[in-house]
């Protein structure tokens, strides 16, 4: 797809999955807005993409901080007159036990991945409305339909996003705007970086490259689906633990309270 002359705001693009989606719409020919708190990391991530000779403008914005990003909506609708994509990315996980974790660090996850995506959802959407086109990207992760022990506040965020996104999927029927959620398995990316991982396994044998779950994102911005998971295979594992709960839910917990073994000692 051609996205020549087309707006992309990409909020965590310093990082990860946010920084090579932002590679893949700048190869497409998109105009990439790079959003993060880290202003010097973004100008890393923007001097790479000046090779594909497009667009692109560098914002820091704490997307956990409504009045950051209401300004930011209204600087970049000013300035480019448009906005074709918003992809909320921008995203942690901290890794403990609801007891150990502190009730700042719970608030402070569904701070920047739930209430971020609702206030940039809100910045952009009416823009989009009143143009009658536009997408939504929120990525999420399959940590949004499977509790994962040590994960609640996390997993929280993650099914608050599906369950907005859902009803935004509805509300928008007819109006020429989409949302599409892209859940991927486990990424390798900075995300396990958080001092909380610490003896946690980093990565599993089947954990993804950023590009593919970025390929994803891209995919995403045009479906008229609500959920993409990646890998594919994995709609059948969340099929099974929703339609068989009490049969699957044992297992799962089982699997991932061996790995929390070290937070429990
Ligand atoms: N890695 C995985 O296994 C995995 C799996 C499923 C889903 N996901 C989701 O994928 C998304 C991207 O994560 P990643 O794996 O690419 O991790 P990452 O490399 O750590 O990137 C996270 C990005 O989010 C930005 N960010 C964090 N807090 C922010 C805030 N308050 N305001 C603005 N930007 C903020 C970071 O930039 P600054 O620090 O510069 O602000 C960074 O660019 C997250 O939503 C994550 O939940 C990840």
């Amino acid at each position: 797809m051609d996205y020549s002359g087309k707006v992309v705001v990409i909020t965590g693009a310093s990082s990860g999955i946010g920084a090579q989606s932002a590679e893949e719409f700048a190869k497409l020919g998109a105009t990439v807005i790079l959003v993060s708190r880290n202003e010097g990391q973004l100008q890393k991530i923007d001097t790479k993409l000046s090779k594909y000779q497009t667009e692109t403008l560098v914002y820091a914005c704490d997307v956990s901080d409504k009045d950051q990003v209401d300004k930011m909506g209204k600087t970049i609708i000013e300035k480019f007159g448009t906005i074709d994509v918003l992809v909320n990315n921008a995203g942690f996980g901290i890794y403990n036990t609801i007891e150990k974790t502190k009730i700042d660090e719970m608030e402070s996850q569904m701070s920047t991945n739930f209430l971020g995506m609702m206030y940039c959802t809100k910045a952009f959407l009416p823009k989009m409305l009143k143009q009658r086109s536009g997408h939504i990207v929120n990525v999420a992760s399959v940590a949004g339909s499977i509790g994962i022990p040590g994960m609640a506040s996390y997993c929280a965020s993650k099914f608050a996003m599906l369950g907005f996104s859902e009803s935004l999927f509805h509300e928008l029927k007819g109006t020429g705007v989409g949302v599409t959620v892209v859940s991927p398995i486990m990424v390798r990316t900075n995300f396990f970086n958080h001092e909380s991982f610490g003896k946690m396994p980093r990565y599993s044998v089947t954990s993804l490259d950023p590009k593919t779950v970025a390929n994803a994102v891209v995919k995403a911005a045009s479906s008229p689906r609500l959920e993409i998971v990646v890998p594919q295979f994995v709609r059948f594992v969340i099929w099974l633990k929703q339609t068989f709960p009490y049969l699957i839910n044992p297992i799962v917990g089982e699997i991932f309270r061996k790995s929390m073994k070290p937070k429990l000692d």
